[in-house]
Formats: structure tokens, C-alpha cells, sequence
């Protein structure tokens, strides 16, 4: 696997929307109650035109021609983090990650904050891997019902994120 993380582009919008709409639904259809309604693709596509046409920082990891990953930073909040569920346990998240840290502290962001939605467990552990602290909670209203996030807040100097290379999964012993 050969994957690079390098700044996104306003042209692959298209890319990034479709990679969301994939990883949103394969993310949150298990963890919610009641029916997984996804936002329509006009519209996502349109917030990732708006994003790739602003100041925030957006990174997209790559393999070959395809994007596979992507995370956006917006002042000091980090959102959306997300991997194809298909390159999951390479290190890319991580890699995406240090890139985002990296990119907040050369514009003097000394720590990051974002959200996390309570029963994500894979992405909470995933942030506390890396060093994230929770530091509260957050009841979400953007949503027909109610839900819980959880507050995390997270170091750009991290030097500890710098990982030898993107790896092939780790074997554990416990399902997860
Ligand atoms: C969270 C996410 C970005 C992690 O990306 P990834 O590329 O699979 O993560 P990495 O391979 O870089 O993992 C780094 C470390 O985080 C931890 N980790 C990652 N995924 C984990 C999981 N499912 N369970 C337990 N620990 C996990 C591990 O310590 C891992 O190191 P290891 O593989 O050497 O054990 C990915 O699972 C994802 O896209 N999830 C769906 C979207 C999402 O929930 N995003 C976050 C909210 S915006």
C-alpha cells in the first residue's frame, strides 16, 4: 500500500463528498436510533466546495489516484475525520491527524477541540491513541433526537504521532 497525505485540492470536492457519504453512513446507520437519514449529495457537496474555498486546512490521504481518507481543520476545531472503512488500521487516520496538528501549530493553534459522538467507540479510541483529552460533553440538537457528543481536546505538538509508516493491520486477539 502506497498512501500519501497532501493538501486537497477545490477539484476533488467531488471525491471528498462521495468518501463522506460513505463513511457518515457505514459510521453512524449502526449507532443511532431509529432510521439513518443521509444528508442529500447537493448539499454535501456544497459544504465541501465551501470548505476547499476557505481558510480552513484540508488534507486528503491518497493512494494513487484515489482519495481514501480526509480531515478538515476550521480555526482550532477538527471535523471530519474520516478513513474508507477499507484502508482502516493502516495508520492513515494517524497520519491525516499529525499532518491537521501539524498545520494548526504553524498557524500558532496550540491545542485542537472537537467533537465526538458518545457511542463512537471506534473513533474514541482512536483519539485517545493519540493523546486526545476529554474534556466534557455536549447534547447535540441538530438532529431529530437528541444525542450526545463528547468534548475532546488534543495537543498540536505532538510529536508522538509521527508514525515509521503506514503499516498493514495490527493482529489482535479480541474482536472489535
Ligand atoms: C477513527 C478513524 C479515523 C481511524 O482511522 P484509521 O486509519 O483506521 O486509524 P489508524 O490506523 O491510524 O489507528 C491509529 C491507532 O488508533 C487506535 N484505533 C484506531 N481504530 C481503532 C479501533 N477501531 N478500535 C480500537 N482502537 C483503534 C489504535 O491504537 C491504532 O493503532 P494500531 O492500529 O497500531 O493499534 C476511522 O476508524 C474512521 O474513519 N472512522 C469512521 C469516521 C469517524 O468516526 N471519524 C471520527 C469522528 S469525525
Amino acid at each position: 500500500m502506497s498512501v500519501a497525505i497532501r493538501s486537497a485540492k477545490p477539484d476533488d470536492a467531488t471525491a471528498i463528498a462521495r468518501l463522506h457519504a460513505l463513511t457518515h453512513r457505514a459510521t453512524y446507520a449502526p449507532l443511532i436510533d431509529g432510521p439513518y437519514e443521509a444528508p442529500s449529495p447537493s448539499r454535501r457537496l456544497a459544504e465541501w466546495q465551501a470548505a476547499l474555498a476557505g481558510s480552513g486546512l484540508t488534507l486528503v490521504a491518497v493512494e494513487g489516484d484515489r482519495i481514501v481518507g480526509f480531515g478538515h481543520a476550521e480555526g482550532d476545531r477538527i471535523e471530519p475525520l474520516h478513513v474508507d472503512p477499507a484502508y482502516h488500521r493502516h495508520g492513515i487516520g494517524r497520519a491525516l491527524m499529525r499532518d491537521l496538528l501539524d498545520g494548526l501549530q504553524a498557524r500558532a493553534v496550540s491545542s485542537a477541540i472537537f467533537n465526538v459522538f458518545a457511542r463512537n467507540a471506534k473513533a474514541i479510541a482512536f483519539y485517545e491513541a493519540l493523546g486526545a483529552r476529554r474534556t466534557g460533553t455536549e447534547t447535540m440538537t441538530d438532529a431529530p433526537v437528541p444525542y450526545l457528543d463528547f468534548v475532546y481536546e488534543i495537543e498540536t505538538g505532538l510529536g508522538s504521532l509521527r508514525p515509521a509508516s503506514f503499516h498493514a493491520p495490527r493482529k489482535h486477539a479480541a474482536p472489535r
